[in-house]
């Protein structure tokens, strides 16, 4: 073989093995400060909302796991992020028209990847059996006010546990969290603010923050200043973000208390929130 095709080869090898390295090596967006939160679970590694994007959380050793709860028919709590089954599994219709046990006929991996075929839906409840006590939960309810009664049934199971300090719930409806704080004050709650509400009034801030332990926005609809009225009033602050690759920076920027993230491996121009193993 020719001397320059051999220099090439090993250039080429060289990136790759670069590549895979880095990789293997991006497990998780760390900060000693800073709490990382999987968003649907590992969602960049499993299907979202699913028993291996959360298993895959609890091997990246993400601080808490994030997911979505819905009410079925038969009044079960149940993890997905849509109302709807349509784009997450192969059936089609609402979550709130379906029992449990229809829900669990759907495949909820195969969309994602042949390895998670077959991948059922899991309920909330099975979720903390599996989970609680590995990694914190950051439970959101999804549109509570489509579900009479559900703060009353996530307390009911949340009770069934008696140390609550690695749970968080959180929703874009404040006035549930309102309830939910109402019902089980021991447990912290997050209202999620909505992009086009980013700009949140002193006086809104002193009423949220009054039952909130979280004010949580997208990365991209805050800023230090709105970041700092949320610490004076003893608040703290996650951010999230499925598409804006500057979510680690501007996290820092911002002071905020935690990352919401997909696990994601981006490319990315700071190694230093990256550790190895
Ligand atoms: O935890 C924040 C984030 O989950 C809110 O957005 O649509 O992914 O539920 P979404
Ligand atoms: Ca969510």
């Amino acid at each position: 073989m020719k001397k320059h095709n051999l220099f090439y080869m090993a250039i080429v090898g060289a990136c790759m093995l670069l590549l895979f390295g880095y990789n293997d090596q991006t497990i998780r967006v760390h900060s000693p400060n800073m709490v990382s939160v999987a968003h649907r679970g590992a969602s960049s590694f499993a299907p979202e909302n699913t028993r291996s994007a959360f298993q895959k959380a609890v091997e990246l050793r993400a601080d808490y796991l994030e997911c979505d709860v819905h009410l079925s028919k038969d009044g079960e709590l149940v993890i997905m992020h849509d109302e709807k089954i349509d784009r997450t599994t192969n059936g089609s219709g609402y979550i709130k028209d379906y029992t449990l046990a229809e829900l669990k006929e759907f495949d909820a991996g195969g969309s994602f990847g042949d390895a998670f075929r077959g991948e059922s839906i899991i309920t909330l409840n099975e979720l903390l059996e599996e989970f609680y006590g590995q990694i914190g939960l950051l439970i959101e309810l999804k549109n509570p006010q489509l579900y009479t009664g559900i703060e009353e049934k996530i307390v009911a199971l949340l009770k069934e546990y008696n140390d609550f300090s690695s749970i968080i719930i959180q929703s874009f409806d404040a006035e549930s969290m309102r309830k939910i704080h109402t019902l089980l004050p021991e447990i912290e709650v997050g209202i999620l603010i909505r992009p086009s509400e980013s700009i949140v009034s002193a006086k809104r801030l002193d009423d949220l923050t009054s039952f909130a332990s979280y004010i949580n926005f997208n990365v991209s609809f805050v800023n230090k200043k709105m970041v700092k009225n949320v610490h004076k009033r003893g608040g703290k602050v996650f951010v999230w973000s499925k598409k804006d690759k500057m979510l680690v920076s501007k996290a820092h920027k911002f002071g905020v208390d935690g990352i919401i993230s997909d696990f994601s491996t981006w490319p990315t121009n700071e190694p230093i929130y990256l550790v190895q193993e």
